[in-house]
């Protein structure tokens, strides 16, 4: 599967959503995640990331291979939507997201 990692938090930027064949990436309130059993590892969403912040689960830089089990257990409960368009937004972050500082704060 490919991650999302700490770049994206605050930005947001979605370019990746649009490129998703299979929309498995959902939207949080300050990240997205990749629902690591809908994803089927095409590599689109990677590139198209202005803060760099997607990479393929092997590939995760060290500082942020915690990520790899916060975009899972963020869907802790929820399992495979199915489509994050058809989901909607996750009206919520995984805990270690919402723990994080705001930037500037
Ligand atoms: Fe986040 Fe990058 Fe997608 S900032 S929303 S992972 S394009
Ligand atoms: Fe979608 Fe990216 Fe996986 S485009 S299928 S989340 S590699």
């Amino acid at each position: 599967t490919y991650v999302i990692a700490q770049p994206c938090v605050d930005v947001r930027d979605r370019a990746c959503v649009d490129e998703c064949p299979v929309d498995c990436i959902y939207q949080g309130e300050r990240m997205l995640y990749i629902q690591p059993d809908e994803c089927v590892d095409c590599g689109a969403c990677e590139p198209v990331c202005p803060a760099e912040a997607i990479f393929y689960a092997d590939d995760v830089p060290d500082e942020w291979t915690d990520y790899i089990a916060i975009n899972a257990e963020v869907f802790d409960g929820l399992g495979q939507p199915g489509g994050a368009g058809n989901h909607g937004p996750l009206g919520a972050d995984h805990p270690r997201i919402q723990a994080l500082e705001t930037e500037g704060a």
